[in-house]
């Protein structure tokens, strides 16, 4: 069932004063990772699924793409996108990753930063962008890791040594985890890593390159808060090609 969580007021709210959300792209402290692993955009057609605040859009026209659709769920984001786009090769969509169908061959890129975790079954969506892609096409994603998606009670613990530690617990169970992300009750889907590079695989990507993000020590020097990130990785990133 597609969430409409960003559509929820105090949730948005909350979201919108997130680093990430106030600084743009570079408030991502995983966005410098996953910009490397991005082909180069030049007269690109790309495609971003849960686009949010159109940002990633924004800056692949920036950086040279011919076209750009954003698709997202939320009305909220979208309409923020929207009020910061001043660009006609840049088209937003609102709708469900899951329900989109595009036709084959339609694009270079796809890219999708921090929304496939809301979606219970990305074997559809995977095969979705599989035949979108032109033949040397591109997937680039992120999703939260299954390492920090897996625990009933996902959260920090001090144990007897004063180690930050993750409980991890419930990894091989890949279903729905009930959060208080933000706002109570957020749904979020647990799968593992595994699954991820299974299903590209069986969907006939190539992939390319696999990466647990965890933030560098010039990140945490700027950022100390953010430092305790390194105790487990974050962000899954992951970028497959269309052979
Ligand atoms: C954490 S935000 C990330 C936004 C943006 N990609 C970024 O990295 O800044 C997750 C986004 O995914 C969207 N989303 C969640 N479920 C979705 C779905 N089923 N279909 C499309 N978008 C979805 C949300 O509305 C939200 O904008």
């Amino acid at each position: 069932v597609p969430t409409n969580l960003y559509d929820d007021p105090e949730f948005f709210a909350r979201y919108s004063e997130l680093r990430r959300s106030v600084e743009g792209l570079s408030g991502a402290p995983e966005w410098r990772a996953l910009q490397a692993m991005l082909p180069p955009l030049g007269a690109a057609r790309v495609l971003d699924l849960g686009c949010g605040f159109g940002r990633f859009c924004r800056y692949a026209r920036e950086a040279g793409a011919s076209r750009v659709l954003g698709v997202d769920i939320s009305e909220n984001m979208l309409a923020r996108a929207r009020a910061e786009t001043d660009d006609p090769a840049i088209e937003y969509v609102l709708g469900s990753i899951d329900a989109q169908d595009f036709a084959p061959a339609s694009f270079d890129v796809a890219f999708s930063s921090l929304a496939l975790h809301y979606l219970p079954d990305v074997a559809p969506p995977f095969d979705m962008v599989h035949r979108a892609l032109a033949p040397g096409g591109r997937f680039v994603f992120s999703v939260e890791h299954p390492i920090y998606t897996a625990p009933s009670h996902p959260g920090w613990v001090t144990d007897e040594s004063d180690d930050q530690v993750w409980p991890l617990n419930r990894y091989l169970d890949e279903s729905a985890r009930i959060t208080d992300w933000l706002a109570p009750g957020v749904v979020k889907y647990h799968r593992t890593v595994a699954t991820y590079v299974n299903t590209l695989i069986e969907q006939g990507f190539r992939i390319l390159h696999l990466e647990d993000w965890g933030p560098t020590t010039e990140q945490i020097a700027a950022w100390p808060e953010i430092g305790v990130e390194r105790e487990r990785p974050f962000f899954l990133l992951l970028s497959a090609e269309q052979p």
